[in-house]
Parts: structure tokens; C-alpha cells; sequence
């Protein structure tokens, strides 16, 4: 793309300029062409290829960022945060124990009755709340008052089937899935905010302090027994039934990976060596950057105008708040430079995150000869109802690439974990333990090709011997039941009698 083209196409974010509103004009005039779409499709598909030998740059690239992260704070993108979680949950937690997940537009409250040696969770129950978005970029105390408002309602209304020992504080587990830089397992500051919130007040404060004040605002008698991010919760509600899973990823709207490293392999780490030898790293990947990274103008121009530009690259390219993103910015390019869609450029076309990951699954797993899901959803989100089939082709094919691109770059960072775990190798005549990799995240659980395309690109990455002792098991809700047992086994009453 060329000098003025990149202007237009910023043209199609929030930001409208006057002047290159002129240069947009003078375009729309132009008679689009077939070529010209075709042309800009497959330059689009250039860029944004992931051959296995680019995909191991971008290995190469993180397993030296990883090295780096360990090494020392702020020595890389890639923070590597400690989590403080030494001994991963063994299946004999018990008591009542409550979850706060909080991570995403949504966030989740739950109680678990754990029944300790082997019987697992004898009873459970959840409720989910919609974060209002004015709260993502409000004021730290807005934002916990709302949550706590909703946990506290949710905590009066246990029954009887629950049973809280009598005398104790009722115990949380917190999941908290930003970066945090944790200073024990139950306390850690806010770094920074990703996927969308923006809350400058937070930054630099501790979260489980934040949540404490506005636990005491509201009278709620409960305190926070571990604070962990989403990977390491869901890596933790792994374990917690099933000893093979030793590394967890979430693909949802943002993205991240959690894992088991030699505590002896983290040369930051200043305490005493924990005696399990292990502790479980927080990679943050999202902020992961190489040259590798196959970036187009249209992922950078969505970067440049995001909350947080320059920051969560790899994030942006993959994870499920941004594909529909360049989506539509690709869309936006065709309609301007080809008039893919007519003279002028329909007015919803141009608002950024109207089009979101449920609606490209949809677009991109349709199989009705017509491709009808595009049409209805291209009505629904864009008001635009004059396409055709050719058209339709096309916009399905802008769905495959981006969201291929996407899967490879993630079977890239989980190949990462397992050679750096030395997990992508087996020596001759060695008898190898399966490895499980615990999924979580909307993008993983329902874009059914997403998931295909990584499974398949991790296959092949590895190769038939290994790929047969490595499994990705989807752990739905893992991280806030993770983080329930985390609370049970950093329990303040733990070893006090019953
Ligand atoms: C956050 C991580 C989180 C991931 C998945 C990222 O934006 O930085 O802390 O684990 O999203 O929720």
C-alpha cells in the first residue's frame, strides 16, 4: 500500500481527517473493479502468510524473549510474571470456597463446594454479569463497586446445600486477567490494562486492596485467599482433575498462556527455591512482538488508533477482540479503493468493532450454497443487503485468512511453551507422558475452524510421534474454578481443624 492509500484506509477509523475525507471522495468516483479486489485480496493473503518456516522464526523469537523474561524484570516483552502458585492443586481441596473472575465484558461469580480426596466439587453455582463499557474506562472504585455490588448479592443468596464452617471468613479466589505483577500469592499491581478497559486510576495499585476497600464499602465479610490471572486459574482448575495438564492457554478476547517452569530456571527470582522445585509463569504473551509477525498496514493502523498502541501485538493479530477488526478494515479498504460495495462506503462499514468474532465464525462456517449466514449477518451488522454471491466469496475468504493467520501464530507460541518445557522432542526408545495443554476462551470454545486450523498447524509443527503425547483439552470455566481451589489450598484455616 502506498503512502496515500494508508491514508485512506485510517480514514476508515475513528478518526475521519478533513483533508483525507477529500482524498476519500475523489476515490469513491472511481468505477471499482474485479481486478482491482482480486488484487488487493491477495496481497492481503500474501502478507499474511504463515508458512512452518516463518512459524518458527516466531518460535525462535519467543523462546528468546521467554529466556529473557525470566531472566529479569522488564528484560522483554514478554513479562514472564511470577504467579506465586509453587504446588499446583492435587484433588484433596475442601470447603466452601468463592471465585471472582473478572477478564473480559463479562465476569463471572461462582461458589464451589469442594469435597475434598477425590470427590472433587459436590456442588457448584455461578452468575454472569455484563460489565457496563462505560465502566472499562471509568474510575478504579466504579468499577469494583459494581462487581462487589453483584458478588455480594450473589454470596446472600446461598442455601443451605452450601455449608461455610462456622467461625471462618468466607474465602475468594480472584481472577484478575490483566497483567499484574504479583508480590505474593494474594496481592499484586495492576501494570497495565488490555482489551479495552482503561481505567488510569488502577495502574500502579493493588488490585486485591482495590477489591478489599470495596469489599468493606459494601459490608462484605470476605476476604481474597489468591489472586491469579485467567491462564494460571485455568491451569489450576486443570490440575485439579487431571495430573498430565502442565501449560494453559486462553483464546477469548484477549489472549494468554500460562505454564510450569524449573523454579531454578527463573533467574529473577529472588525467595528461597519453592520445595515443589516448580512455579507456574504468567508468560503474558499477548505483548509478544517480533519482525517475524506477518503484520499488514491494515494490523497496523488498528494498533496506531487502539487504546494501547504499540502494546498486545501478537494479541491484536489473533485473539478474538481484534479479528473482526481487520476484517473490517480490510473490508473498508476494498470499499473505498474498488468500491467493493458500491459508490460510496456504507456508513456502518466504517465504525470500528462493529463486527464482532461470533459473526465471522458464523460468515466463515458457512455452508449453505448461497452463503446465506453472510448475507443475514451483513444486514444485521452493516445494513448492507446488495451482495452477491462473488462478493459473499469473498468476503468468507478474508474471514479464512484472518482467522488462519491467527491460529498458526498461536500453535507458533504453544510450540514455544513445549520447547522451552523440552516437550517437542522424544529420544529414541524414551516412553513419554502425555502433556496437556488446558483451552479456554470463547474463540477456542466456539470458532470450530479457528480451532481446526491450530490443531492441525500444531500437528504439523510438531510431527506425528510428538503430536501423539500432546493434547489440547478444552477447560471450560477452568480459571474460576482454578482459582477457587487456589483459594483452598492458600487457605488461611488451612491445616486447622475442621
Ligand atoms: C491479558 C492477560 C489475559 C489474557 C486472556 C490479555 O489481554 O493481558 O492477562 O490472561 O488477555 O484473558
Amino acid at each position: 500500500m502506498g503512502k496515500v492509500a494508508v491514508g485512506i484506509a485510517v480514514a476508515c477509523g475513528v478518526a475521519v481527517a478533513a483533508a483525507a475525507a477529500v482524498v476519500i471522495h475523489r476515490r469513491m468516483k472511481k468505477p471499482g473493479t474485479w481486478a482491482k479486489v482480486m488484487e488487493i485480496v491477495k496481497d492481503f493473503e500474501e502478507k499474511c502468510a504463515t508458512p512452518v518456516s516463518r512459524l518458527r522464526q516466531v518460535s525462535d523469537a519467543m523462546i528468546v524473549e521467554m529466556h529473557a523474561g525470566l531472566a529479569s524484570e522488564g528484560g522483554s516483552k514478554l513479562k514472564m510474571l511470577i504467579s506465586y502458585v509453587d504446588n499446583l492443586p492435587n484433588g484433596r481441596e475442601k470447603g466452601l470456597f468463592y471465585a471472582l473472575d473478572l477478564g473480559g465484558t463479562n465476569f463471572r461469580v461462582l461458589r464451589l463446594q469442594l469435597g475434598g480426596r477425590g470427590r472433587g466439587i459436590v456442588n457448584q453455582q455461578f452468575a454472569e454479569v455484563a460489565i457496563p463499557p462505560s465502566l472499562m474506562t471509568g474510575t478504579s472504585a466504579e468499577l469494583f463497586d459494581f462487581i462487589v455490588a453483584e458478588l455480594a448479592q450473589f454470596v446472600a443468596q446461598e442455601g443451605s446445600d452450601f455449608e461455610p464452617t462456622p467461625g471462618r471468613q468466607r474465602e475468594l479466589g480472584f481472577t484478575f486477567s490483566f497483567p499484574v505483577m504479583q508480590t505474593s500469592i494474594a496481592s499484586g499491581t495492576l501494570l497495565k490494562w488490555t482489551k479495552g478497559f482503561n481505567i488510569n486510576d488502577t495502574v500502579g495499585k493493588d488490585v486485591v486492596a482495590e477489591l478489599t476497600k470495596s469489599m468493606e464499602r459494601h459490608g462484605l465479610d470476605m476476604r481474597v485467599a489468591a489472586l491469579v490471572n485467567d491462564t494460571v486459574g485455568t491451569l489450576a482448575g486443570g490440575r485439579f482433575v487431571n495430573d498430565d495438564v502442565v501449560a494453559a492457554v486462553i483464546l477469548g478476547t484477549g489472549s494468554n498462556a500460562a505454564y510450569i517452569e524449573r523454579a531454578n530456571a527463573i533467574p529473577k527470582w529472588q525467595g528461597p527455591l519453592p520445595r515443589s522445585g516448580e512455579m507456574v509463569i504468567n508468560m503474558e504473551w499477548g505483548n509478544f512482538k517480533s519482525a517475524h509477525l506477518p503484520l499488514t498496514e491494515y494490523d497496523l493502523e488498528l494498533d496506531a488508533e487502539s487504546l494501547n498502541p504499540g502494546e498486545q501485538i501478537y494479541e491484536k493479530v489473533m485473539s478474538g477482540m481484534y479479528l473482526g477488526e481487520i476484517i473490517r478494515r480490510v473490508l473498508c479498504w476494498l470499499a473505498q479503493e474498488a468500491a467493493f460495495f458500491g459508490d460510496t462506503v456504507p456508513p456502518k462499514l466504517k465504525v470500528p468493532f462493529i463486527l464482532g468474532t461470533p459473526a465471522i465464525s458464523a460468515m466463515h462456517q458457512d455452508t449453505s450454497h448461497d452463503l446465506k449466514v453472510v448475507i443475514n449477518r451483513f444486514k444485521e451488522t452493516f445494513e448492507i443487503s446488495n451482495t452477491t454471491l462473488k462478493m459473499r466469496l469473498v468476503i468468507v475468504q478474508i474471514c479464512n485468512i484472518v482467522a488462519t493467520r491467527g491460529a498458526r501464530l498461536s500453535a507458533a507460541g504453544i510450540l514455544s511453551i513445549l520447547r522451552k518445557m523440552g516437550r517437542d522432542t522424544i529420544k529414541e526408545g524414551e516412553k513419554r507422558q502425555r502433556a496437556v495443554i488446558g483451552m479456554d476462551g470463547g474463540l477456542y470454545e466456539h470458532y470450530t475452524e479457528y480451532r481446526k486450523s491450530l490443531e492441525s498447524c500444531l500437528n504439523e509443527l510438531l510431527g506425528e510421534e510428538v503430536s501423539g503425547t500432546i493434547a489440547l483439552e478444552l477447560a471450560s470455566d477452568g480459571s474460576g474454578i482454578g482459582a477457587a481451589v487456589l483459594a483452598a489450598s492458600h487457605s488461611l484455616y488451612l491445616g486447622r481443624d475442621d
